[in-house]
Parts: C-alpha cells; structure tokens; sequence
C-alpha cells in the first residue's frame, strides 16, 4: 500500500461508510501534499478508491483554486482580485507583485521560489487587499508591506 493510500485509509476509517463523499476534499488536499499538483488521472483514482462518479471528484479538483493542476513554485502567492479587494488597489498589489517577481500571474518564478496566482474572495475583505502565501494570510496590503515579507521568506 502507498503512502497515500496509507493516509486514505487511516481517515477513511474515522468517517461513516455513507459520506465517502465527504473525504473528496480531504483526500485531495492530502494527494496534494504528497504530489505538489494534481491531473486527471489523480481524480479518476480517489473516485474509484471512494467509489464515486469521476465527475464528482473532477468537479472539486478544477473548482478550487487551493488543489493546482501544475508545477508550482516553493511558495505560492494567491492574490485576491475580488471586489472589496479591486475596490482596495488589488491591481496596484499584484503589478507590484508582478514588478517585484519578475513574472505574471499564473507563472513561477526561474528559480522555481515563487507562484503568483490570481483567486477569488479569501474571506477576509474587510481587511483587504489581502494576500495569501502558503498557508498565511497577509491583509491591509500596501507595497513596502509586500517587501518585507517577500524579504522574511526563504
Ligand atoms: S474580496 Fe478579497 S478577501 Fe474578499
């Protein structure tokens, strides 16, 4: 048995056998801590282990932003550029991003340190423009905020 199937089974365990449903996003989540990203052939294979619609599982895994379906850098910037963040300078934040970077959204930096990724809403507008790296949240973004924690990550 994988490891990963090792992981499936040991939370399977604690779930009732009629949400199997229910372990789609967390079974995802942990393909993805092992595998860095995730294809097609990844959700036809947590169905099958599940024994749910393919479908079902494809769904969940091109919906989210947080399971990605290519190579990404060390760290992952995920910008916000729903309205209260727009509405905050969330263009200025992610130009300066971009500037600082020295690539687009959607790309990965040469050395391979930095993904920059456009997302929507990340539930926190009332302190927006807001930023999540990694598992992070930084909020109230302005540039010289950005520089130091881009300076604080290794
Ligand atoms: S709009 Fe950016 S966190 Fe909600």
């Amino acid at each position: 048995m994988s490891c990963i199937e090792e992981k499936f089974a040991q939370l399977r365990a604690t779930y009732p056998k009629e949400l199997n449903s229910s372990l789609v996003m967390p079974f995802l989540r942990i393909m993805l801590d092992e595998k860095k990203s995730l294809g097609e052939s990844d959700a036809v294979f947590i169905a099958n282990y599940l024994g749910l619609p393919a479908m079902q599982v494809k769904e969940a895994l091109t919906w989210y932003t947080m399971f990605y379906r290519h190579p990404v850098g060390t760290h992952v910037i995920k910008v916000c550029r729903n309205i209260a963040c727009s509405l905050m300078g969330a263009e200025r934040i992610i130009d300066h991003l971009s500037q600082k970077l020295g690539i687009k959204p959607g790309e990965t930096t040469a050395d391979g340190r930095f993904t920059l990724l456009l997302v929507e809403c990340l539930a926190s507008c009332g302190t927006a423009p807001v930023m999540q790296i990694d598992d992070t949240y930084h909020e109230q973004l302005t540039e010289a905020k950005i520089d130091q924690i881009l300076k604080g990550l290794s």
